[in-house]
């Protein structure tokens, strides 16, 4: 794509998005297993639940996005078979899921990279993803094998092999971060990123989309977090005065010298 073509890609028009973008980092599986004297894996397998309980509350809540942090690529680390207990997880989740969301108007995307994710999984990600292509009411967005500065480095190297020459749009910009065939889906920003498990950093996630995001943070373990959960950090959000850099009544032009804020 050249130049004039990258920045004549609309932008993703935060008023026309339908509803909030919510983005969620559900940590506390582990320690919520743990402190009941079981392994770690039945900490993600009740997690699958409160990810059922949130997506099915999250329309009622005004939310028209959910982004759910499902495994970073720094998780490769873990052992072995809690990374294959969490892909079969995944698996038995998209196979079980596709249809009831198609139904539903919830269209299922997977963002991260699928080059190191089993045939299996890839297939049922591709399966759901083009079962639930036409649902138009949710975007749910599961990231898998996910690193926000792995997606900022694969933008800024396609933008080079597409010969770009100019300065690209944050707009434009933004789009890239979603790998292909995601690219041309538009995505507004992260209004609300809430983690839950009582950590309160980002780890690696939606670094750039989370520029002007409101973050909650909660002591609730993931496996535990319901629907009621979810609509209390949005009432947090609602209380919240989102400036994006300027100062209340005033929305006009930036200045020269914008200051940060
Ligand atoms: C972090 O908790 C959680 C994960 C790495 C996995 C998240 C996965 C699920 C909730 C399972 C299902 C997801 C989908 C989308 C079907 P942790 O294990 O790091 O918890 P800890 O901090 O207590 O150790």
């Amino acid at each position: 794509m050249s130049a004039s073509l990258l920045r004549a890609v609309p932008s993703p028009s935060p008023a026309s998005a339908p509803g909030l973008h919510v983005a969620i980092i559900m940590d506390g599986n582990g320690r919520w297993a743990t402190s009941r004297g079981r392994p770690r894996t039945a900490g993600h397998l009740a997690g699958v639940e409160a990810v059922r309980r949130v997506v099915e509350g999250a329309e009622d809540l005004g939310i028209g996005t959910l982004t759910l942090f499902a495994f970073s690529s720094d998780n490769w680390r873990r052992p072995d078979m809690e990374v294959r207990a969490l892909m079969r997880l995944f698996r038995s989740y998209l196979a079980a899921e596709a249809d009831k969301c198609a139904d539903n108007g919830i269209r299922i995307v997977v963002i991260g990279r699928r080059d190191r994710l089993s045939p299996g999984l890839v297939q049922a990600i591709e399966r759901a993803e083009a079962r639930t292509a036409r649902a138009d009411r949710f975007l749910l967005r599961i990231a898998v094998d996910y690193s926000a500065r792995d997606a900022i480095l694969r933008a800024a190297s396609r933008l080079q092999q597409k010969g770009f020459d100019g300065d690209p749009s944050r707009e434009a910009f933004s789009r890239l971060l979603a790998d292909p065939p995601h690219d041309e889906l538009p995505v507004p920003d992260v209004d609300l990123l809430i983690r839950t498990g009582g950590a309160q950093r980002l780890a690696d996630f939606l670094l750039g989309e989370c520029s002007y995001a409101e973050l909650v943070f909660t002591d609730r373990m993931w496996p535990d977090f319901t629907a009621a959960d979810l609509g209390e950090a949005v009432r947090e959000f609602n209380r919240r005065e989102r400036r994006f850099g300027t100062v209340p009544a005033h929305r006009g032009e930036p200045a020269r010298a914008a200051a940060s804020g």
